[in-house]
C-alpha cells in the first residue's frame, strides 16, 4: 500500500481549511541570518547590524510550528543561508518535515553542494545580469563567475532555478540571463526589485520595465524555461500600467525572520513583528484575527512567492492542480532563548570574497 507523506495530509488538512474560510499558511519563508558575504545594492539585509542566531534545536521548534500551522513548502533564505555552518543539517530536518527550497548568491555554492544537495527539492541562484553587470550591483567581482560555477555543479544534483531581478540597472540584461538559463538547462524566475527605505533605490523605471514584462511574457509564451505563468506577467501588467489590481493574499506566506519571529503581512512590509517566537505563537489564532484587508489591495511588490499563491483558487480544482500540486514547490523560497542559542561567530563560517 502506498505510503502517504505527512506533508501531504497537510496539504490535504489546510485546503480543506481554505474551503472553509480559514486562513493558513501554505508557504513559509524563514530567514537564516541577515548577514551577507555580498554587498548588493538593492538589499537592505546585509547592513544590518550583528545579529543573534538560533541553534539546531531552536530552528527544529520553528518547523514543528510551521507543520502543526499546515505548512507544506518551507524555503530557506538571508542573508547567505550557506555561511551558516549548520545548514546542512537544519535542511536535513527541515527536508523530514517539508518540501524544501535555498536562495543563494552562490559564492559557496560548490564547496556546500555535498551537505545540502540531498536535502533540497529545488535551489535557486541569483543573477542579476551577465559577467560585469551582475558584479557590480552585486558589490564584488567574480560574483558571477563564482555562481556560474556552483550551477554548474548543482544542476547534477538538485533542481536548480536561476532567480533574477531586475532593477534600473539590468533590464537590457533579462534575455540574456534568460539564455544562461537555457545554455545552462535550468529553469528560472523573475521579481522586480522593491525599493527597501534601508537600500539604494532600484527598482526599475516605468517603460523600460513594462517592456522588459511583456518580452519575458512572450518569452515563456514561446517556451522559455520560466517558472513563472503568462498570468503572473499578465497581473503585473494589468495592475501597474492598467489599473487591474490583483488582490494579495499575503495569508499564504508565513515569513519568519533570523530569530524565530513570525513578520506580518508580509516580507516586503514587515510592518508587524510577533514579539515571541513563533512556536510559542497561537499561528491559527493570529492568522484569523490580524487585519489583512488593507494589504489586498497593496499591490506594492510582483514577488512571485506572494503572487503566484494569490494567484490560485481553492475551488477551482485545475487551478489547485497545476498550481498547489505541480507548481507550489517552485515558489518556495525563499526561533526562547535557550541552551541551544549560539553566538553568530559559532555558526558562521566567513570565507572572504576575495578569496
Ligand atoms: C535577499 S536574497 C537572500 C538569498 C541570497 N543571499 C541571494 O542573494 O540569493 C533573496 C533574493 O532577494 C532578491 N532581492 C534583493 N534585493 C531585492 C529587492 N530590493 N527587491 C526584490 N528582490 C530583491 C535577491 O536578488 C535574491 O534573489
Ligand atoms: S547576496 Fe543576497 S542577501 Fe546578500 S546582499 Fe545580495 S541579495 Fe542581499
Ligand atoms: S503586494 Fe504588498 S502586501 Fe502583498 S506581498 Fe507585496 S508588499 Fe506584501
Amino acid at each position: 500500500m502506498a505510503v502517504v507523506k505527512p506533508v501531504v495530509l497537510r496539504s490535504m488538512k489546510r485546503a480543506l481549511r481554505n474551503l472553509g474560510g480559514e486562513k493558513a499558511p501554505v508557504i513559509a519563508g524563514h530567514k537564516l541570518l541577515y548577514r551577507c558575504n555580498l554587498e548588493c545594492q538593492m538589499c537592505p539585509f546585509w547592513r544590518r547590524e550583528d545579529e543573534e542566531l538560533l541553534g539546531l534545536a531552536d530552528e527544529i521548534r520553528i518547523m514543528e510550528a510551521l507543520a502543526r500551522a499546515g505548512v507544506s513548502f518551507l524555503g530557506f533564505e538571508g542573508g547567505e543561508p550557506l555561511l551558516r555552518r549548520d545548514v546542512g543539517d537544519i535542511l536535513r530536518e527541515a527536508h523530514a518535515r517539508f518540501h524544501t527550497s535555498l536562495v543563494t548568491n552562490g559564492w559557496l555554492l560548490e564547496h556546500r553542494l555535498p551537505e545540502i544537495a540531498a536535502h533540497l527539492d529545488l535551489l535557486f541562484v541569483s543573477i542579476d545580469g551577465i559577467g560585469a553587470t551582475h558584479d557590480r550591483l552585486r558589490g564584488i567581482p567574480r560574483s558571477f563567475e563564482r555562481a556560474v560555477q556552483g550551477m554548474r555543479a548543482s544542476r547534477e544534483e538538485v533542481p536548480t532555478v536561476i532567480s533574477h531581478t531586475m532593477t534600473r540597472e539590468n533590464l537590457d540584461h533579462a534575455e540574456r540571463v534568460v539564455e544562461l538559463a537555457e545554455q545552462l538547462d535550468i529553469s528560472l524566475t523573475v521579481q522586480v526589485a522593491y525599493d527597501y527605505r534601508t537600500a539604494s533605490p532600484m527598482s526599475p523605471e516605468r517603460d523600460p520595465l513594462r517592456r522588459a514584462i511583456e518580452r519575458l511574457r512572450d518569452l515563456r509564451k514561446s517556451g522559455a524555461p520560466l517558472l513563472e505563468s503568462v498570468e503572473y506577467f499578465d497581473t503585473i501588467l494589468g495592475s501597474w500600467y492598467e489599473g487591474r489590481p490583483w488582490r494579495c493574499k499575503p495569508w499564504l506566506t508565513i515569513n519568519i525572520d533570523p530569530s524565530g519571529r513570525i513578520v506580518l503581512p508580509c516580507y516586503v512590509l514587515q510592518e508587524y513583528h510577533g514579539s515571541l517566537p513563533v512556536w510559542d505563537t497561537d499561528i491559527r489564532e493570529l492568522w484569523n484575527s490580524f487585519a489583512w484587508t488593507p494589504y489586498e489591495s497593496c499591490n506594492k511588490c510582483a514577488l512571485a512567492c506572494y503572487l503566484e499563491p494569490s494567484l490560485f483558487r481553492w475551488t477551482d480544482f485545475t487551478n489547485v492542480r497545476e498550481r498547489v500540486i505541480d507548481g507550489a514547490v517552485h515558489y518556495v523560497q525563499r526561533t526562547a532563548r535557550t541552551s541551544s542559542r549560539a553566538t553568530a561567530g559559532q555558526l558562521i563560517q566567513i570565507e572572504s570574497p576575495t578569496a
